[in-house]
């Protein structure tokens, strides 16, 4: 059991915190672009948007963090830590892969912004590879999963709030897709289950492996795979 999650209140105050991420949009850009990106997160024929993908990635993130946080049981903790270790290092990389190139092309602001990014996201995954190697039972279990998610719910505001509305509002008609797709593709990433249009073997076996590969590596495999 670990100490930190016993209380109930303190649980439920941290679980309302986690799911308090989605609110208004921040002043700052037009209101056409604003409806653009919501319009885009959401749009007909059932194709996914790349909000909308990175939406349903963060909701996931969320669940897995919260479903840690709500049992006391150890083996149900390991289980979603590695699902959340797992599920956050992919989402990363496909970030990292696919829509933070698109920032820098489309937006004005789009170095800087992917710039602050990737900084934010090498925080996490610092933290993120020190979660990875504790067992639930560890005194620094519970601080070291709070204390990540608490920056990663921040990054995960930002990039829904502002920056995703910022980037629909800025590309051409499919364009979303498209990058949805992509990121999509990211997905190969996995441990255990097989993608598809991956080879026989997952091209990183651990998630340290995937995580302290060199950005270049990651990319080159990544480009060597279908594009549709
Ligand atoms: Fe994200």
């Amino acid at each position: 059991m670990i100490a930190g999650f016993r209380n109930t209140a303190l649980r439920r105050a941290l679980t309302s915190s986690a799911l308090a991420s989605c609110g208004t949009a921040k002043t700052g850009l037009a209101k056409s672009q604003f409806l653009r990106g919501i319009v885009s997160a959401t749009n007909a024929g059932g194709t996914q948007s790349v909000t909308g993908v990175i939406k349903h990635d963060h909701r996931e993130l969320e669940d897995y963090y919260n479903r840690i946080i709500s049992t006391n049981d150890p083996d149900e903790q390991a289980r979603y830590q590695n699902l959340f270790v797992w599920e956050l290092a992919r989402h990363s990389i496909g970030e990292e892969l696919v829509v933070y190139p698109a920032f820098e092309k489309f937006l004005p602001s789009g170095e800087q912004m992917a710039t602050k990014d990737r900084k934010e996201h090498q925080l996490v995954k610092e933290k993120l590879y020190e979660f990875q190697n504790l067992k639930p039972g560890d005194a620094r279990f519970a601080t070291t999963l709070l204390a990540l998610f608490k920056d990663l719910k921040q990054h995960m505001k930002e990039e829904e709030e502002e920056e995703l509305v910022a980037l629909e509002g800025a590309i051409e008609d499919g364009h979303s897709e498209k990058l949805a797709r992509s990121f999509e593709r990211t997905k190969m990433f996995v441990p255990t289950r097989s993608h598809p249009r991956a080879p026989d073997k997952p091209p990183f076996e651990t998630v340290a492996g995937l995580m302290t590969a060199p950005l270049d590596k990651v990319r080159d495999m990544f480009t060597k795979f279908p594009i549709d």
